[in-house]
């Protein structure tokens, strides 16, 4: 390329960059969701979602469908909304103080905010994990076991011996603790501990699954383990999950939903977001541009 291109080229760039800056604002505030934010048979369905915290408003106007036995991965910058739209989903943001929800949020088609909802069954069908694993200071026997337990999920030992096996089979832990089933779970690495909150979390049977960057506190082998786990657990359960790694996102997921500064910008299957995305805003971020 000659100079003069070269300059060119990056005039253009650096044009495209601002662009993309000063119109942010103005294009998600009018802007719809672009792609396919909506689907037939979903497994829960989000519409018209705002969510504040006191008078500072963190998510505006979502709609969104989340499919059946599928994983949708929500990426985003730093403070966009993910974590906060993920707990619409179990209504654990009942539990942060200031925080109000507004919108129809249904699973299986029932109004997951109805007064008549029972919030403790309603975490039991939509387990979450979190990013840094939180196991219960309990032995990992009674981590698994403790879900079970409060929903009466067992009414013999042997029965609440059997859960707690294929709950850790499932997890891929069963042949690393077999043998220390009375340990506590918190002598566990860091990995193993988060496969353990995994198997607490698929104890009680749910049908889907919310992760917030699960992987974040583990190193490569770990984070490979679940990802393989990620895909075994999508065959029989529905998975949203959070994470900073576009890299994870493309391999664990179907669907791709991209959040920015609390709108979702655009949502398309996974492939098509990581090699044509529609949105500016989405192909500036998947570019590394910004967030
Ligand atoms: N408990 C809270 N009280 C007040 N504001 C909050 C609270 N939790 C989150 N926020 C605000 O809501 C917005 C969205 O935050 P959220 O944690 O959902 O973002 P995020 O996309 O998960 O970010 P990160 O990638 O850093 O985890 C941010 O502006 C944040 O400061
Ligand atoms: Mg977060």
């Amino acid at each position: 390329m000659t100079s003069i291109a070269t300059e060119q080229a990056g005039e253009m760039l650096i044009s495209k960059t601002e662009r993309t800056e000063s119109q942010v604002v103005r294009d998600i505030e009018h802007g719809e969701t672009v792609g396919e934010p909506l689907m037939e048979d979903a497994k829960m369905s989000v519409r018209n979602t705002d969510v504040f915290y006191g008078d500072k408003q963190a998510i505006f106007g979502v709609d969104l469908d989340i499919g059946k036995n599928q994983v949708i991965a929500m990426i985003g910058p730093s403070g966009c909304g993910k974590s906060t739209f993920l707990r619409c989903l179990n209504r654990m943001n009942d539990t942060v103080e200031g925080c109000r929800v507004s919108g129809e949020l249904t699973l299986d088609g029932s109004d997951i905010y109805s007064k008549k909802m029972d919030v403790v069954a309603l975490r039991a069908r939509i387990g979450m994990v979190f990013q840094k694993p939180n196991p219960f200071p309990k032995s990992i026997y009674d981590n698994v076991a403790y879900g079970p337990r409060l929903h009466g999920l067992a009414s013999r030992r042997g029965e609440l011996d059997e859960i707690v096996e294929n709950s850790l089979r499932r997890a891929s832990l069963w042949d690393e603790v077999k043998d220390r089933l009375h340990s506590p779970g918190t002598g566990l690495s860091g990995g193993q501990q988060q496969r353990l909150c995994i198997a607490r979390a698929i104890a009680v049977s749910p049908e889907v699954i919310l992760m917030d960057e699960p992987c974040s506190a583990l190193d490569p082998i770990a984070t490979a383990r679940i990802e393989e786990l990620i895909a075994e657990l999508r065959e029989n359960y529905t998975i949203a999950i959070v994470t900073h790694s576009m890299q994870q996102a493309a391999r664990v997921s179907q669907r791709t939903a991209y959040f920015h500064l609390g709108h979702l910008v655009e949502v398309n299957d996974t492939e098509k977001v990581f090699t044509s995305p529609e949105h500016e805003l989405t192909e500036a971020y998947i570019t590394g541009r910004f967030g």
